[in-house]
């Protein structure tokens, strides 16, 4: 049994978090991506789009990619965001929610049955329908669901997206992410050329007039980095560049914080941002360019470390129109309406999203008493997360010296793309490549999606299937089974 001593494991926590602090951009560090070199507006157009009541229905997807009590937050952002919908008058035979549904009734939960997004929040798990849950949530019922194919959906409600050529979709997608891909609670993830290519082909179907795509994950912008064309009427913005975390709010020890009971984050950044803007306005009368400047600014949490720089992508005309014409309004807020100078610009302290799970595990252990197996098991869970990263990140980087040599190993792992180019040019050479990895040294899982940069990048340098196998074989000499080698969920690719 490995026994750390309290100030042990505050260490620890601290110093992966010092880690990740250096790991960052400098704050001045702007990116110069094709995004921000986007048309801008002149600020008299803004608010002047058409309230257009009369044509097209509202659709939404709403999909929570993770599972696991301590990542509570993106399945309570995806409930609040059913219910900002809900007000806002969209039906539910319109709004096709996929969330793995392990919160409300874990036996963590301090509330039971009750979902929480904010530390004041009221109940936002009431109502939501469970159209996909467990392990229906798939890549594979996203996009039967998206492109609205009912015979492909395996499992749940069979809801899907049955849109027509005047409607208006809205995509909300809240966990974690990696560089080119966004998690699920289930094997495969998804990798954004297919994610792109099945906007594609909904976009060839004609079923849709416009489409808006919110993203929260940590790197969300390579997902449409120098992949998401403009003329599909789509019109996209994520919680981070291309190359950064998104961060959880709301956290426990941190300001704001959860209720006490709470040892687990309630919500993240860029999503608390645009819901609780939302859920006070008249949408009517505000666009989404204003929102976007509105959770930019949020996001960046006064430009500390403590916040990431929100993007937008796609046909970034369709910014000036109304909220309303994707997510509705609430009557009760129709004397609200949006001005520039939000109260909502408060800063927060947050936590990075990949080690918003020690910080559950730690606030379990600190909190459980003195002996008891809850404290052990606490200890042991963060342990093994501890661990696990660690694996992961020492098994990459010596891949990346066997294949590329001492010097070169670690350059040719960072090497960061120029602005508007996609992470990798052969998506199923980045597949392989992972499969490949895992079947030697374990899943990557959750945490193991910020090396998908490094994996990309062998590509890239033309490295083949067979030297990925000798290299990966060579520095995973056993796989790990702990709990979060997770080998019996299948490859992430
Ligand atoms: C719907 O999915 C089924 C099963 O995967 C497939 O055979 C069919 O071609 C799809 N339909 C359309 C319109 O794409
Ligand atoms: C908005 O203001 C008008 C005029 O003061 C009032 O009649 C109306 O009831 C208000 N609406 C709401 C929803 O509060």
């Amino acid at each position: 049994m490995i026994r750390y001593p309290a100030g042990a494991l505050l260490f620890l926590v601290l110093s992966i978090v010092a880690v990740d602090v250096e790991s960052r951009n400098a704050v001045d560090d702007v990116l110069k991506l094709p995004s921000e070199a986007a048309r801008f507006f002149r600020p008299n157009d803004v608010g002047n789009a058409v309230d257009d009541d009369s044509v097209g229905t509202r659709w939404a997807i709403l999909l929570a990619g993770s599972n696991g009590y301590w990542n509570y937050r993106h399945q309570a952002d995806v409930c609040h965001a059913y219910q900002l919908l809900k007000r806002g008058g969209l039906k539910d035979e319109n709004i096709i929610v996929l969330m793995y549904d392990d919160i409300a009734y874990n036996e963590e939960n301090p509330r039971p049955g009750v979902i929480i997004n904010s530390p004041h929040g009221s109940d936002v798990y009431k109502g939501v329908p469970k159209d996909y849950t467990g392990d229906d949530v798939t890549v594979h019922n996203f996009f039967a669901v998206l492109l609205g194919n009912q015979t492909a959906v395996k499992g749940g409600s069979g809801k899907v997206v049955d849109s027509g050529p005047n409607d208006h979709i809205f995509i909300y997608y809240s966990d974690h992410g990696g560089p080119g891909v966004l998690g699920m609670p289930t094997s495969p993830y998804i990798y954004a050329k297919d994610l792109i290519d099945v906007l594609k082909k909904k976009h060839a179907s004609g079923t849709y007039k416009s489409l808006v795509f919110y993203l929260e994950a940590c790197e969300s912008g390579s997902i449409f980095e120098g992949l998401l064309p403009e003329g599909l009427n789509i019109y996209a913005t994520t919680a981070s560049n291309a190359e950064e975390s998104s961060w959880a709010t709301y956290c426990p020890g941190e300001y704001p914080s959860p209720p006490p009971e709470y040892d687990t984050c309630l919500g993240d950044l860029y999503s608390v941002a645009w819901m609780e803007d939302s859920d006070i306005h008249n949408l009517r009368r505000e666009t989404l360019r204003q929102q976007y400047e509105l959770v930019k600014r949020r996001t960046a949490n006064e430009n500390s470390i403590y916040g990431s720089h929100v993007k937008q992508y796609g046909d970034l005309q369709l910014s000036k129109e109304n909220l309303f014409l994707y997510i509705g309004t609430n009557p009760a807020n129709d004397n609200y309406t949006f001005v520039d100078d939000n109260s909502l610009r408060l800063s927060s302290k947050t936590v990075h999203q990949r080690d918003a799970d020690l910080l559950h595990f730690w606030h379990k252990f600190r909190k459980a008493p003195e002996g008891s197996d809850r404290k052990f098991q606490a200890q042991k869970q963060f342990a093994e997360a501890m661990s696990h990263k660690m694996h992961l990140d020492n098994s990459v980087n010596l891949i990346g010296k066997l294949l590329f040599g001492i010097d070169k190993g670690t350059e040719v792992l960072k090497t960061i793309r120029p602005a508007g180019q996609p992470l990798v040019d052969d998506w199923d050479c980045l597949k392989t490549l992972v499969r490949t990895f895992e079947a030697h040294c374990g899943s990557f899982s959750q945490y193991g999606m910020k090396h998908m940069r490094s994996i990309a990048n062998i590509c890239n340098a033309g490295i083949r299937k067979e030297q990925m196998a000798e290299a990966s074989a060579q520095a995973c000499v056993t796989i790990r089974s702990t709990s979060w080698s997770s080998l019996h969920r299948g490859f992430s690719a």
